[in-house]
C-alpha cells in the first residue's frame, strides 16, 4: 500500500530536511521569520518575473520553513508535492478552487467535517458550486449524482464521530471513470495509517491542527498531489492569502517527527479503550473499526494500517447520562478537536453537529448518547481508569 521510498518514520524525522554535505548549519530548520526576501540584483527580479528563478520571494508565495514542513508531509503522502495552509479549511478551498469554478458541481457523502459541509452550503454555493450530498457507503447512489457538471468528489474516511471507513479504492475508481477529481480528507488517519494517493485518489488534505502538529498549539492544513495540482493550489493559496506563518511551520515541522510514534501509541491505547468500552454494561455501542464485529473492520483492515486514534460510544441514559460522565472525567479534557498528545472528549450534538436536523443526525448514526474521545499518548490504564469512575458516575 505505501508510496515511499523509506520508511515513515525516517521520513517523518529527514524528510524535508536533508542536511548532509552540508556543513556548519543549524540541525533543525529555523524559522524564517520575515514576511519578504531581498534580492541581490536587478536580474535576479527579471528571472522571477519571468517564472525562471526558485527564489523566495515573498512568504505569502513561498517560505523556507513552511517549505519544509511541505517536503515532509509529501514524503509522508507519497505525493510530489504538498502545499501547507493557514488550516485545514483554507487547504480545501485551495483543493475546490484548483478544479472547480462557477457551475461545477461537487459530490460528496454526508459523513464530512461540519466545518467543510458549511463552506460548501454557504459561500461555495452562493459562489455557485454546488454540492450534491449522498449518503455514505451508497456507492450507486454517489455514481447517480454525478452530472456532466461534476468536477470534484470529496471523501473523508474514517468519518467524524462515528468512525465509519469508506473503500478508496472503489471511489477513486469511479472518479477516475467519470474524469473528476477525487479529494480525500485523510485528517482521521494520518499518512501513517492510510494514503490515499496510492489507493487512486488526486488530491489528499488535512486539519494539520491535529494529528500532524500533534500538540495542540497550532492551526494548520495541507494539501498534495501531482506537481500539476500543487501548482495550481499554490495559485488559490497565494491569491486568497491562506499561508501558514513561519513560527506555525516550525511548529507543524517539530510535530512532524513524532508522527509516527505518537500514533502507534495511540492506536494502541484505542484498542484498549474500545474493549474496555464494548465490555461495559453502561455503553450500548462502539464506534471503533478494530474491533472484530465493527461493520467497517475489514475495509479498515484492508485500506489502513491501524484501526486510527478515534473511539466513539454510546452511553445508556442519553444526554443526561453523558454529561454527567463528561464532567466527572479527570484526565480527559473536554475541548472541541482531536490529534494532540492529550486525550480529549467531545459531544458533537453541541460541537461539530450542533444545529444538524434529527434526520440528518439520524442518517449520520449520531444521537444526545453519543461521545467522541480522541485518544492521546497517555498510559492506558491511566485513560481507562479515568473513564470507568466517570461511567460509573454517569
Ligand atoms: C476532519 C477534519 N477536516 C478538516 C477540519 C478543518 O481543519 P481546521 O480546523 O484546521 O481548519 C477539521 C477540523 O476539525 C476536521 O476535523
Amino acid at each position: 500500500m505505501a508510496n515511499r521510498k523509506r520508511s515513515a518514520a525516517t521520513d517523518c524525522v529527514h524528510a524535508g530536511e536533508e542536511l548532509h554535505g552540508r556543513g556548519n548549519v543549524p540541525l533543525t530548520t529555523p524559522i524564517a521569520q520575515t514576511s519578504v526576501f531581498v534580492l541581490e540584483k536587478f536580474a535576479d527580479l527579471r528571472r522571477y518575473a519571468e517564472g525562471k528563478s526558485n527564489a523566495y520571494l515573498y512568504s505569502r508565495y513561498a517560505n523556507p520553513t513552511v517549505a519544509a514542513a511541505e517536503q515532509k508531509i509529501a514524503a509522508l503522502e507519497g505525493a510530489e508535492a504538498c502545499v501547507v495552509t493557514a488550516s485545514g479549511m483554507a487547504a480545501f478551498l485551495c483543493a475546490v478552487l484548483s478544479c472547480c469554478q462557477a457551475g461545477d458541481e461537487i459530490v460528496a457523502p454526508l459523513d464530512i467535517y461540519g466545518g467543510t459541509l458549511k463552506l460548501m452550503e454557504t459561500v461555495l454555493a452562493r459562489c455557485g458550486i454546488k454540492t450534491r450530498f449522498v449518503a455514505f457507503q451508497d456507492l450507486p447512489q454517489i455514481e447517480r449524482s454525478i452530472t456532466r457538471r461534476t468536477k470534484m468528489l470529496l471523501i473523508e474516511t474514517p468519518t467524524n464521530p462515528t468512525v465509519r471507513c469508506i473503500d478508496l479504492e472503489q471511489i477513486c475508481a469511479v472518479g477516475r471513470k467519470h474524469k473528476i477529481t477525487t479529494v480525500v480528507d485523510n485528517t482521521f488517519a494520518t499518512p501513517i495509517l492510510q494514503q490515499p494517493l496510492a489507493l487512486g485518489a488526486d488530491m489528499v488534505y488535512h486539519s494539520a491542527t491535529k494529528y500532524l502538529g500533534g500538540h495542540s498549539d497550532l492551526t494548520a492544513g495541507a494539501l498534495a498531489g501531482s506537481k500539476k495540482w500543487m501548482d495550481l493550489a499554490r495559485q488559490v493559496m497565494i491569491v486568497t492569502g491562506g499561508c501558514l506563518d513561519p513560527g506555525a511551520g516550525y511548529l507543524l515541522i517539530r510535530g512532524l517527527k513524532t508522527l509516527e510514534v505518537r500514533v502507534q501509541r495511540a492506536c494502541k491505547n484505542a484498542h484498549a479503550i474500545a474493549r474496555f468500552l464494548s465490555h461495559h454494561r453502561k455503553v450500548s455501542r462502539v464506534f471503533f473499526p478494530g474491533l472484530p464485529e465493527d461493520p467497517f473492520h475489514a475495509l479498515a483492515a484492508g485500506q489502513m494500517l491501524d484501526a486510527g486514534m478515534m473511539v466513539s460510544f454510546d452511553i445508556r441514559g442519553g444526554g443526561r447520562a453523558a454529561e454527567k460522565f463528561i464532567d466527572s472525567l479527570k484526565l480527559w479534557y473536554l475541548a472541541t478537536t482531536l490529534g494532540g498528545v492529550e486525550s480529549t472528549v467531545s459531544y458533537p450534538l453541541l460541537s461539530s453537529h450542533v444545529g444538524l436536523s434529527r434526520e440528518r443526525l439520524k442518517l449520520l448514526g449520531v444521537s444526545d448518547a453519543t461521545i467522541r474521545l480522541s485518544v492521546g499518548i497517555e498510559d492506558k490504564d491511566d485513560l481507562i481508569g479515568d473513564l470507568e469512575q466517570a461511567i460509573e458516575r454517569a
